[in-house]
């Protein structure tokens, strides 16, 4: 039998989170209830973050209210602080994360806070979390390159990784937030990483900008990794990581691991769909804009 690979979706919230026009909630509810339809096993549908800060996500409780929630698959929200985990309960999320920077100049622009500081505003999350037996992923971004340091030291990320997993984290999925690693990069950051943590706890999160995501996938996978975030037609950014495209689409992990032998349960009839409608929420935004239609 096929060995699973799992594509953890994030286009609802990684993906829409930095469009400029507004994006309807049934739209975003609509998305993800196509997503849920596909066989996705994992999706993250939105963030429970500021609204000052993220404005387009500020519908995160109607969302998670709206969807049709399908047996088999989790649904997860990202949290960056109690205020943010507490809102998020009442949503009844499957899991939720935190989400940390391993170089400084990002985690000030992104979280407002140091890297110490933003350890000790998850530590309060984790533990209510644990009370209310809700597992959470950790998230570390700019794991090869930052936008605002250059170059991620590769033991930074791997100290990060061990101290994520020592608070209670089940999985650290390792964010290459600008698209800028490189497979020799990414095996370098991988092998400090893996020092200090098995592959089954850690998941890979690529951005598409240089168009290297498919080859640090691979590299991820030869080194055990198993299961990789990935956004519905390439849809996204970093609002905090600009000039960062979107995630390595959905479509390409699932066709990239196809061909390499693996299972990932996805119907590409459905994903098919997922991916147009993804497609015409922001076509139509662009025509509205008055630019061609793709
Ligand atoms: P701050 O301004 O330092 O926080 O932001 P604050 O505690 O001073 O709060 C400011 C205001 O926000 C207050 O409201 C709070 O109540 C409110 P006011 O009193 O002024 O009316 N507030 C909240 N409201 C709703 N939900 C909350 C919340 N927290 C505070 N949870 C903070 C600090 C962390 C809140 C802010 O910086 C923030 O929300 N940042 C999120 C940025 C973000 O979402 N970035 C994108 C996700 S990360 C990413 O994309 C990378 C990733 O994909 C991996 C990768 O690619 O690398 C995960
Ligand atoms: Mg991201």
């Amino acid at each position: 039998m096929a060995e699973h690979v799992t594509i953890f979706e994030v286009g609802p919230r990684d993906g829409l989170q930095n469009e400029k026009r507004p994006v309807r909630t049934e739209d975003k509810i609509g998305l993800v209830d196509l997503l849920s339809a596909s066989g996705l096993p994992k999706i993250e549908a939105t963030s429970f973050v500021s609204p000052k800060w993220v404005p387009q996500l500020a519908d995160a409780a109607n969302v998670m209210a709206g969807i049709q929630r399908h047996e088999g698959v989790r649904y997860a929200v990202l949290t960056p602080n109690l205020k943010g985990f507490e809102a998020a309960v009442d949503a009844r999320p499957d899991e939720i994360a935190i989400f940390a920077s391993a170089s400084e100049g990002f985690s000030r622009k992104n979280i407002n806070c140091t890297i110490q500081e933003s350890l000790e505003r998850f530590r309060p999350v984790l533990t209510a979390a644990k009370l209310r037996a809700i597992p959470v992923r950790g998230y570390i971004s700019c794991v090869t390159d930052c936008p605002y340091d250059g170059p991620t030291p590769a033991e930074n990320v791997a100290a990060l990784a061990g101290r994520l997993l020592d608070m209670g984290c089940y999985e650290i999925s390792l964010g290459d937030t600008i698209g800028a690693g490189t497979p020799e990069s990414v095996a370098r950051m991988l092998d400090a990483v893996l020092s200090v943590a098995p592959p089954e706890r850690l998941a890979g999160h690529f951005h598409d900008t240089c168009n290297r995501a498919l080859d640090n996938i691979e590299t991820s996978l030869e080194r055990g990794l198993r299961v990789f975030d990935a956004a519905i037609g390439g849809l996204g950014g970093c609002p905090y990581a600009p000039g960062a495209t979107g995630n390595v689409s959905t479509e390409s992990v699932n066709d990239l691991l196809e061909e390499k032998g693996y299972d990932t349960g996805i119907n590409k009839v459905k994903l098919e769909e997922a991916k147009r409608f993804a497609h015409r929420l922001t076509r139509s935004k662009r025509s509205r804009l008055g630019l061609t239609p793709v």
